[in-house]
């Protein structure tokens, strides 16, 4: 099949995506659910090659995986466990069985356990949160609060993450340790970089007049580990291992957006990914905006090579969007090995970066356009904000996003170019000069359209691309739950810590190690 569709890639190469364009094909590339609609029509995708792609899924069994992912079964085989984030949005309670037993009312007790607290928290002196943690105890609550920032009525929330000093240091700099609540979130308890700031918070609070004992709280699978580290129990909100770190907002991993939007918002944002579910199971073939999403993301990385994707949100509330797909996407499939252990016969996820609109226009969108490499672009927006007397700003806002992927599809040809500065230049001036004008085109992007960003839509973006990861994961037959490209870099850490302090030899290093080591011993008063 990858063959097959590499063999159609090389027969419409050079073909206009414009010439695609006939009455019914913006309808028709489309997926429009009743809340979002998402649409492929600028892409190089066509009938044939799409009903390819859509084999390519059914060959690879993605809806009997995922029949199998919702109903509690080991997908995650390397690590032998359950892949159930969409339990903890199950807001329904319908039974979900791991190894025979319905895990559902813990989850519903967490999550009520978790309101209760955040509704103390919110009623309580508490000024400020900082939640401690990494990657997935991390990116998912700091991308969310600040894409719901205009639903948060209650703290600040303020995320630190780095093991780099500066980082805790300046957030505690500015806060009231008699006020300030310290969310411990590590699934395993165990991550160095969180450990270590929350070991310095702790020894802030108590300096500052703050009391550790009442004001730190953890989120964590490890019921001994936080007690060890004092928490008591009422305050660690437990989860499964079937949880995986990158999946883990929607439970309580996400108690800081919880104490931000109030536990209403939340169970708002539950029910968007609940929904995205729901549309995920029941939806066929180019209906299935998830499976249509990862087949464009397939079509564009594994058949036509393009190596990294730009997501663009025309959405400055979702600046932290593209480091958390960074995490959600190249944690998950960026591997060269399939769950069988053999290499994989095509390339594995793409790089994925981005920044919001219009900002990037103004600073990468040079190469996007006229650099030699094609970086396909997914470009998403809502049909209106939150800011009701700045409409206008909205609307110049939308026009550049809905600009942008048309200068994309459209170019420039040389004619066009020329024509542009022809009243200042002449001859083979001319011509230089025009060449530089000139913009390709015919480069793919996708945009999603939604109404605005709301908690139950932002829910519905997020299980969006989680769905999509699945469905890349399983069409590339590797395991997109364990993160084993994670760990030498630890390991080596580890290691290194003590010649870093002075304690011990750079023996067995490599000469550039060795040097480095050389330089930082000499450079340290
Ligand atoms: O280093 C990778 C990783 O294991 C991620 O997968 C995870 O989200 C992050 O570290 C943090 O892990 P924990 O929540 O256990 O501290």
């Amino acid at each position: 099949m990858w063959n097959d569709l590499k063999s159609k890639a090389a027969s419409i190469a050079g073909r206009q995506i414009l010439d695609l364009f006939d009455d019914a094909r913006a309808d028709d590339f489309a997926v429009q659910t009743q809340f979002m609609r998402f649409d492929y029509a600028k892409t190089n995708i066509d009938a044939g090659t799409r009903a390819m792609l859509l084999a390519l899924a059914e060959g690879a069994g993605v809806a009997a995986r995922r029949d199998a992912m919702f109903a509690g079964e080991k997908i995650n085989e390397t690590e032998g466990r359950a892949v159930l984030h969409t339990a903890l949005r199950n807001l329904d309670g319908d039974p979900v069985m791991v190894d025979g037993v319905d895990v559902m009312p813990e989850v519903l007790s967490t999550l009520d356990r978790m309101a209760a607290y955040a509704d103390e928290v919110r009623s309580s002196t508490i000024t400020d949160v900082v939640n401690i943690g990494i990657g997935g105890s991390d990116l998912g609550p700091a991308m969310a609060v600040q894409a719901l920032s205009p639903y948060r009525d209650g703290p600040r929330c303020h995320f630190v993450s780095n093991v780099d000093g500066a980082h805790i240091a300046d957030v505690l700099r500015e806060l009231d340790a008699k006020t300030t609540l310290v969310i411990v979130a590590s699934k395993t308890f165990t991550t160095i970089e969180t450990m270590t700031n929350a070991r310095t918070a702790r020894a802030w609070m108590k300096d500052h007049g703050g009391d550790p004992s009442a004001q730190f709280c953890a989120l964590s699978t490890s019921e001994e580990k936080t007690a060890d580290f004092g928490i008591p129990g009422e305050r660690v909100f437990g989860f499964e291992d079937w949880v995986g770190g990158r999946y883990s907002m929607w439970g309580p991993i996400g108690l800081s957006l919880m104490i931000a939007i109030g536990p209403e918002g939340f169970r708002a944002f539950l029910r968007g990914g609940q929904e995205m579910d729901r549309h995920f199971r029941a939806a066929e073939g180019v209906e299935n905006m998830p499976l249509m999403l990862a087949l464009v993301g397939i079509w564009h990385r594994q058949v036509l090579g393009h190596a990294t994707r730009a997501v663009l949100p025309y959405d400055q509330r979702l600046g932290q969007l593209p480091a958390y797909l960074q995490q959600l996407e190249m944690e998950s499939n960026g591997k060269s090995v399939a769950m069988d252990g053999s290499n994989l016969p095509v390339d594995s996820g793409p790089v994925v970066w981005g920044a919001p609109g219009t900002n990037g226009q103004h600073a990468f969108y040079q190469l996007i356009h006229q650099g030699t490499s094609v970086i396909p672009c997914e470009f998403m927006v809502a049909a209106q904000g939150h800011e009701d007397d700045l409409k206008h700003h909205h609307d110049l806002l939308v026009a550049n996003c809905f600009a942008q992927s048309e200068a994309l599809l459209r170019g420039r040809d040389l004619d066009e170019a020329r024509s542009k500065v022809a009243d200042k230049f002449e001859g083979a001036e001319l011509e230089r000069q025009a060449a530089h004008r000139v913009f390709a085109g015919n480069r793919p992007s996708s945009t999603l359209i939604y109404p605005r960003l709301d908690p139950f839509t932002l829910g519905q973006i997020i299980a969006l691309y989680e769905h999509r990861v699945f469905v890349e994961g399983v069409i590339l037959g590797i395991n997109s739950y364990d993160q084993w490209g994670v760990e030498l870099g630890k390991e080596l850490a580890t290691a290194l810590q003590p010649v870093i302090e002075g304690t011990a030899e750079a023996t067995g290093k490599d000469g550039s190690t060795r040097a480095l080591v050389d330089y930082l011993h000499s450079h340290r008063n």
